[in-house]
């Protein structure tokens, strides 16, 4: 049964980035108090690229020490360009530098894309397996992630999902190799339907650019191969905007369905 979105709106950029800070803290606790040891199942989290999460992910890394119990988290990426994770596009690299490097999180609990950057579709089947390995129950057609972080381009395109390419095809698989001929290039993403199986899922929008595809989410035509922000409702989770004032401007809310 699909729940009817929630969103918050914060005033600035900065005060979003607290707030989806507190959010998740908040999310990651109450998940330690329904799996308590010695049964602990981490919390699973999906991490957006891109610019925007980078604050949040810098605010979380200046949380003080034991806020998060890391060895108790899972951090998977919710796509990742195909580069090295040395490369400045590298969104593993964007994680690594403004959360990874100020944690104390066992290593095996950072499950990123590997070998990006040699064969997209060898990558895309290495983290399918690492994923289907490492996931609790991950086993099951499309395992649940406690949490998904994703941006939205000003194309509407979510995690790589993005318009008229493959990825947005596919129904089967966690994990796909996805060419973008808008950008001449490979990226390796979650599909929607492993998106949206998840228990929460969370779009982080700030800035004025973000306004017509947001409105277009909100209020546009469904037509998800044009914008594939609109594939993005989750099964049973819960899907949350978390967006701030610029971002949202002057659009109506999103009416319950
Ligand atoms: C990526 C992201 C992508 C991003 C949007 C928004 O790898 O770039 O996964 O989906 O979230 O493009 O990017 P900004 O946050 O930079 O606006």
């Amino acid at each position: 049964m699909q729940q009817d979105p929630k969103v918050h709106i914060s005033a600035t950029t900065e005060s979003l980035a607290v707030f989806a800070r507190d959010w998740l803290v908040e999310l990651i606790c109450q998940h330690r108090s329904k799996h308590s040891p010695p049964h602990s199942t981490p919390f699973t989290i999906a991490l957006s690229g891109g610019s925007t999460p980078k604050r949040l992910y810098q605010l979380l890394g200046e949380l003080p020490v034991g806020t998060i119990d890391w060895s108790r988290v899972l951090l998977v990426w919710g796509d990742e360009r195909n580069v090295p994770q040395e490369h400045s596009d590298s969104n593993y690299r964007m994680v690594k530098e403004s959360l990874l490097d100020k944690i104390e999180i066992p290593e095996e609990n950072v499950i990123a894309v590997p070998n990006a950057g040699q064969s997209p579709e060898a990558a895309a089947d290495a983290y399918e397996s690492l994923l289907r390995g490492r996931l609790p129950n991950g086993q099951v057609r499309f395992p649940a992630l406690d949490c998904v972080l994703l941006g939205m381009g000003d194309d509407v395109h979510t995690a790589s999902l993005f318009p008229e390419t493959a990825a947005l095809k596919d129904q089967t698989r966690l994990v796909v190799a996805n060419h973008v001929p808008q950008l001449a290039c490979w990226r390796i993403t979650l599909t929607a339907p492993f998106l949206n199986a998840a228990r929460n899922v969370a779009f982080l929008l700030s800035g004025s650019s973000k306004q017509t595809a947001l409105a277009r989410v909100w209020h546009g035509p469904f037509e998800p191969d044009k914008y594939p922000a609109q594939l993005i409702r989750p099964v049973s989770g819960q899907l949350w905007y978390l967006i701030d004032q610029a971002a949202r401007g002057d659009i109506p809310l999103k009416q319950p369905a």
